[in-house]
């Protein structure tokens, strides 16, 4: 059985930053080496916001896989694509709009939120309506298992869930579903066949999700069972039909969260956020300027760390023992506002100056980062076409 696979996206929309860094790169660095994982950057998501400024887009596609390799994205573990050059996705996405309820679009809460937070654009689109559709075709082409993505896009994989659970139902109901399962029980040989009739049957008389799990575990390690028998053997346990396209879970990041200079949410649009890539310089000033508790109007005044976006950066970059020295040292006036950024300036200069370095490596050489992409296209296609021949099949369109 193949390992549970991992699928993430980003979308292409300007200089990653350390707000992204934090939230959700370190995370796939980590992830690379514990499972496959497909990272690629969704340039048609992208386009269902900024559909008017592609210009933009087409800039930060490359920047983006600079980034990513930069912070440590190795493409000699995981792959990396480009979205709209596995057209793949595109094809799964409109086959799975045709039994998508508009209802279960319409509930999904980033679709009216976004519509208000950008509302200088028009949202009223076909493609921004579909964002969550279109995204669970990214995930479900490559029957993942893991989706790493912060809190805000947990109601889209539970909408993947639904319509990968909507589309089981209706398709995987081949002629003869209940005997071709029954004798791919028996080919799990005879001990193992009971072991597994025993825990369906605890799951499905009593709900037993500890049962279900230990029989998922079963077929998973089972060698000798076809692709299809095993997608039976998952579709039996749950009563429905053979299991074509898998439910995936959200993996949350746990990794602290990094505010802007100002506590608010980092971000490009707020001029509160550092780029991975930008001046050290920069970086020095953009930290020695940015606002501290309001209450310390003269050094002589004490302050809160609570009420200062400076010790939330402390919280990321600092020790235990520099945080006690800021606690005090602020609450009793004993150090200065600079002197307590310091510390903050030093580590992330220290962070980021192996992924300038990086950087400068495939920003020197484009033709690295061409091949990389190149590589990992060829690769990801190849599990999005196994894919995509089943969904065919299952709705009446084979090829031959
Ligand atoms: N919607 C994601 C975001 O805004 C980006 C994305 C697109 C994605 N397709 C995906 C994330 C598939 C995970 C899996 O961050
Ligand atoms: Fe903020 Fe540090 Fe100044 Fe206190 S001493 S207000 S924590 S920058």
């Amino acid at each position: 059985m193949p390992e549970p696979r991992v699928v993430s996206g980003m979308r292409p929309t300007g200089a990653l930053h350390l707000g992204h860094y934090h939230g959700a790169l370190k995370n796939w660095v980590r992830l690379q080496s514990e499972f496959p994982c497909f990272y690629f950057v969704a340039d048609w998501h992208a386009l269902t916001t900024h559909y008017d400024t592609p210009e933009m887009i087409e800039h930060s596609v490359w920047d983006m896989v600079i980034d990513w390799l930069a912070a440590g994205v190795d493409p000699a573990q995981a792959t990396l694509f480009i979205q709209s050059r596995i057209i793949e996705h595109g094809e799964l996405h409109t086959l799975l709009s045709m039994i998508t309820p508009l209802g279960w679009l319409e509930r999904v809460p980033s679709y009216k939120d976004q519509q208000e937070k950008l509302a200088d654009r028009d949202l009223a689109t076909y493609g921004f309506l579909g964002y969550p559709l279109l995204q669970s075709a990214d995930v479900l082409i490559y029957r993942a298992k893991y989706v790493p993505v912060g809190e805000d896009q947990v109601p889209h994989i539970e909408f993947m869930r639904e319509i990968a659970r909507r589309f089981n139902h209706l398709y995987g109901r081949e002629p003869g579903f209940e005997e071709k399962a029954r004798a791919a029980v028996r080919r799990m040989g005879s001990r193992k066949a009971k072991l597994y009739e025993k825990l369906r049957t605890a799951f499905q008389e009593q709900g037993d999700a500890e049962a279900l799990a230990a029989a998922r575990a079963l077929v998973e390690e089972q060698q000798n069972l076809t692709a299809g028998d095993r997608e039976r053997l998952f579709g039996y346990l749950e009563g429905g039909g053979r299991m074509i396209l898998v439910e995936p879970e959200a993996l949350l990041t746990e990794t602290s969260r990094l505010p802007g200079l100002d506590g608010q949410k980092m971000s490009k649009s707020y001029g509160n956020a550092i780029a991975l890539r930008e001046d050290p310089e920069d970086i020095r000033r953009k930290i020695r300027t940015m606002p501290t508790d309001p209450a310390r109007v003269k050094r002589s005044d004490p302050g809160d760390p609570l009420k200062c976006p400076v010790w939330q950066f402390h919280q990321v970059y600092s020790d235990e023992k520099t945080r006690a020295w800021v606690n005090e040292g602020c609450r009793s006036a004993g150090i200065g506002c600079l002197e307590c950024k310091q510390p903050v300036i030093d580590a992330v200069l220290a962070e980021l100056a192996p992924v300038r370095e990086r950087a400068q490596m495939y920003l020197d050489d484009p033709t690295l980062v061409r091949n990389i992409v190149a590589d990992g296209c060829e690769k990801a296609r190849q599990f999005a076409q196994e894919t995509m021949r089943e969904v065919r099949d299952a709705m009446g369109l084979a090829q031959s």
